[in-house]
């Protein structure tokens, strides 16, 4: 069997059953940034325009002296608490991010020492996918035996790494992280069917230049703002629409179900206009759709994580209930997840 589905050109769609989420967590930093506040700061930037155009009405800055880890370590805690889990219990440790707080070491290790777990820990980048990655990779362990229980926590701070300067970019960005526990489940329970992929033609279209081994800083770059990321936001949105609505469709075929078996739609949360167009396409009601993009923008690998988190708390994901995840960004990536609970 090839690695592709020969009737859409992408990665064939798989299952790993057996797997249940047993707890989550998120933290957003406390620093609330309204669009009146942006506009403020950036005359050209038009507060109305964001609200129509994407739906974002607020998102979150870290703190001066808050990095990615910070975030992390905090949703990560709140998993753990939430699970009533001891961190000498949990034995893999997955973190999804694009803006680790250096190169190396990983985030994931200033995150595992911070938490107290005796683990192997790893960094995995994956642009706005990465947590649906990192799922996908911990349900992956845990049913190959090779971990019991694993963490995986999605967190960035976009606001580090776009320009303030630049209304096309900045105000869509925010900072958090989100977090859940995978462990052994019933037979029943965890990927119906997922579907990942990449396309690296279309890396051009969402990117940051320097910094890397390709492009390391000098005063010349950074005079030039090559340290800030760049994104055709009409080819991110035209292929964005597509790739969500054409994989949720993937997943639910191959778990011969309907968008109305789904219980909730739990998207990356870029554009509110990007999920309505891609699941207005497949005649999903708007009321089985979790948005929270217009409190926190786009918080890029954290996103649906957060979002997760949220509705689980909100007492909306009962035992059985069919979730569908997704995430698609930089890369290009993409990631969605047909979830059992
Ligand atoms: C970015 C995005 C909101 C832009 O919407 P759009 O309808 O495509 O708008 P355009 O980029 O063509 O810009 C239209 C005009 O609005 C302007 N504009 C952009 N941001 C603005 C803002 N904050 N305030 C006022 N005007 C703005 C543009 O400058 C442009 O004006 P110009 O023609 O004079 O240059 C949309 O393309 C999008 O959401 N893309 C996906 C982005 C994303 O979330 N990517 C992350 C990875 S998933």
């Amino acid at each position: 069997m090839t690695s592709e589905n020969p009737a859409t050109n992408r990665p064939r769609c798989r299952s790993l059953m057996g797997v249940r989420i047993l707890s989550t967590g998120s933290y957003l930093p406390e620093k609330i940034v309204t669009n009146a506040v942006l506009q403020e700061q950036m005359p050209e930037c038009d507060s109305e325009w964001l609200v129509k155009q994407t739906g974002i009405r607020e998102r979150r800055h870290a703190a001066p002296d808050q990095a990615t880890s910070d975030l992390c370590i905090e949703s990560g805690r709140r998993c753990l608490e939430a699970g009533l889990i001891d961190p000498s219990s949990v034995d893999l440790l997955v973190l999804a991010t694009v803006t680790p707080d250096m190169s190396f070491p990983a985030t994931a290790s200033i995150v595992q020492n911070a938490l107290g777990l005796n683990c192997p820990a790893f960094d995995l980048s994956a642009g706005c996918s990465g947590f649906i990655y990192g799922l996908v990779m911990a349900a992956s362990a845990v049913r190959a035996g090779t971990s019991d229980l694993a963490l995986v926590i999605a967190g960035d701070c976009m606001s580090r790494v776009s320009n303030p300067k630049d209304r096309k970019t900045f105000p869509l960005l925010g900072d958090g992280s989100g977090a859940v526990l995978v462990a052994a489940g019933r037979p029943d329970q965890g990927l119906v069917s997922y579907c990942m992929g990449s396309d690296g033609s279309g890396g051009d279209l969402l990117y940051r230049k320097a910094c890397g081994s390709r492009f390391p800083p000098t005063p010349e770059l950074l005079e030039a703002g090559a340290h800030y990321l760049v994104m055709d936001g009409r080819g991110v949105f035209t292929w964005a629409v597509t790739i969500l609505s054409d994989t949720i469709n993937d997943v639910l075929t191959d778990a011969g179900l309907g968008p109305l078996d789904i219980d909730l739609y739990i998207p990356h949360q870029a554009n509110r206009r990007i999920i309505n167009a891609a699941l207005d396409v497949l005649h999903v009601p708007r009321s089985r759709v979790i948005t929270n993009l217009e409190r926190y923008g786009n918080t890029s690998a954290a996103s649906a994580a957060i979002a997760l988190d949220e509705t689980r708390r909100a007492g909306l994901i009962a035992s059985g209930s069919r979730l569908i995840l997704s995430g698609y960004g930089a890369g290009l990536s993409w990631g969605t997840a047909l979830w059992k609970w």
